[in-house]
């Protein structure tokens, strides 16, 4: 499976990349929103512009998703284009973002706008990432009109669930990818999926089962027990916060065994290695 990081703070990105495990890098309007702020509190200057530039050449030729903001096929095919066309000569590596349903409210008449932009821009040969996924058949969808990978939105489906069934812990802890009961002792659920994780999975299966060639991105992930299962149930992508990519190297008996290797020890052993 492989691992990008979700964020678009570039010193997060350019220590996760130097930990060697990171395969691309996912962005939305509220990761830029973030990064911005931080760049302004920081009181360094540089374009926007130039900024995506920088995360694309800290990506190393890994793919970089960047998010249209329209809600109509021709702002969003626009957007698309044009981010394609000033971005993609940086390092080859952009993957332009679409929602699945840019719909603001029910009946609105934006329901379609996403697929129909997805379709376009595949037929340019633009690889999109289609997000804000919440149930296998919009990644059904999304697949059929032409993207590269859906984002099955995970850690937002435990929200949800984890709100209806009054279940303890806050968005960050992990919730039981079997589901939970709510008050009356019925399984929450929902469209019949009682978890984030089974919403990966489903994904997966369903791909798999009809031979899509679409890669499933497990994406809002929010701890490292969510990667592992996102990972079981055979996602091709997890999209991690730097936060969660830390936490995943982590284990107290991990502290422990080095504290013990290192004080065993022996002269004879350590003069024969090298001190680097
Ligand atoms: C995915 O591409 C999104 O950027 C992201 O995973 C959303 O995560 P969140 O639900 O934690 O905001």
């Amino acid at each position: 499976m492989k691992i990008f990081i979700d964020s678009a703070d570039l010193q997060q990105i350019r220590e996760a990349f130097s930990w060697g495990i990171v395969d691309g890098i996912t962005t939305n309007p509220s990761l830029i929103k973030k990064a911005v702020e931080k760049l302004k509190a920081s009181g360094e200057q540089v374009s926007m512009g130039d900024y995506i530039k920088l995360m694309l050449e800290a990506a190393q030729g890994t793919p970089v998703s960047l998010e249209v903001i329209g809600t109509t096929e021709k702002v969003m095919t626009a957007q698309g284009l044009w981010l394609h066309e000033h971005f993609n000569s940086v390092a080859g590596n952009v993957v332009v973002k679409i929602p699945v349903n840019p719909s603001l409210q029910r009946g609105d008449g934006l329901s379609y706008e996403g697929l129909k932009t997805i379709r376009t821009l595949a037929e340019r040969d633009i690889p999109v990432n289609c997000t804000l996924v919440f149930s296998p058949e919009q990644a059904l969808l999304a697949a059929k009109a032409g993207a590269a990978y859906v984002s099955p939105f995970a850690g937002r489906i435990d929200d949800m669930l984890r709100a209806r069934a009054a279940y303890p812990g806050s968005k960050t802890d992990y919730f039981p990818a079997d589901g939970v009961k709510g008050a009356d002792g019925v399984m929450v659920h929902d469209n019949g999926l009682r978890s984030g994780v089974q919403l990966v999975s489903e994904c997966v299966a369903l791909f798999h089962m009809h031979d899509i060639d679409c890669q499933v991105l497990a994406a809002s992930l929010r701890n490292p027990q969510q990667v592992r299962e996102c990972a079981i149930a055979g996602a091709d992508v997890a999209t991690v916060p730097f936060e969660v990519i830390r936490d995943m190297i982590d284990h107290p008996k991990t502290v422990e065994g080095m504290i013990a290797f290192c004080k065993d020890i022996v002269p004879e052993y350590a003069d024969l290695l090298p001190r680097g």
